[in-house]
């Protein structure tokens, strides 16, 4: 990338982040990205202060995939923490450079935030994973064939190398858990891998994830968890098993309207998930 287009990237970041605080002016401390499915969630955690179609934000894409609905809403958390709650997210699949993947996050961080909260839905590599589960991401394996960081680094957001070792915060992740216990959730923990998608794994790709130490399959997240953990923000992560990937229960076909299904199932325990791990964010 050229020195111009970067200014012009910085540039456009520093619009939307303008853009945005003259509809919601107080900084945000908190992130959550719903994943498929997911994204009414949102309602049961924040009196909706301001909701924000993505086609009305300056430089924003929106999503087209059915179950990603494509609102940001802003708005505050009884414990006083700011929440910007995205309801869907645009996918590399979806023919998106990976710039724009990750955009919304990066206008976040320039509005303070720190935290931040994804999820998505996923399919079950590890035969310990049942459709309904919810799992806490340990780490991940990125198998994108690519990464949102490549290009001229922002330095103004983190470094050009930056570590990934800690990339899902442990100290959240023991938050995460305990929330949990107090529920009575099942919290599974597991490795989440991403694959690019939009076709579904095939049972050979299955198996060599199994190998590789992956619990998980999805086609979100790492990107936004790269950049995230590249501008120091806090990462958390939640996979919602919607299904068996392929291969792992024979003669099942995998389809999207299965995984939005599985996904509605689970939502009133997510949401509570979700809401008790919010409620108990430190104000940092
Ligand atoms: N593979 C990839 N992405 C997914 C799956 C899957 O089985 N289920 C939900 N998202």
């Amino acid at each position: 990338m050229k020195d111009g287009q970067l200014m012009t990237l910085t540039m456009d970041f520093k619009e939307t982040a303008t853009w945005l605080k003259s509809h919601y002016p107080p900084a945000v401390d908190v992130v959550a990205v719903l994943g498929s499915g997911l994204g009414d969630l949102a309602d049961q955690l924040i009196a909706c202060s301001v909701q924000i179609p993505y086609s009305k934000i300056p430089h924003f894409m929106a999503s087209k995939v059915a179950g990603h609905s494509g609102n940001l809403i802003l708005g505050q958390l009884p414990s006083g923490l700011h929440l910007a709650c995205f309801q869907g997210r645009v996918h590399y699949y979806e023919g998106h450079p990976m710039e724009s993947v990750v955009y919304p996050l990066r206008v976040m961080r320039l509005l303070g935030a720190k935290t931040l909260i994804l999820t998505n839905s996923a399919g079950g590599v590890n035969p310990a994973l049942s459709p309904g589960d919810l799992m806490l991401i340990t780490d991940h394996i990125n198998l994108m064939g690519t990464n949102p960081l490549i290009g001229g680094n922002q330095d103004e957001f983190g470094p050009r190398f930056p570590d990934m070792s800690e990339v899902y915060s442990a100290s959240l992740r023991t938050l995460a858990l305990s929330k949990a216990e107090g529920l009575s959730i099942d919290l599974k923990q597991g490795v989440y891998c991403a694959m690019s998608g939009p076709s579904y794994e095939t049972p050979a790709e299955i198996r060599m994830i199994k190998t590789l130490g992956g619990d998980a399959v999805g086609m979100s997240t790492v990107p936004e968890a790269i950049v995230g953990s590249h501008m120091g923000m806090k990462v958390l992560g939640f996979s919602c098993i919607t299904n068996a990937a392929a291969g792992v229960t024979q003669g099942h076909l995998l389809n999207h309207a299965e995984v939005l299904e599985a996904a509605e199932n689970a939502k009133p325990k997510f949401s509570q998930l979700l809401s008790s791990v919010l409620m108990a964010l430190p104000n940092e």
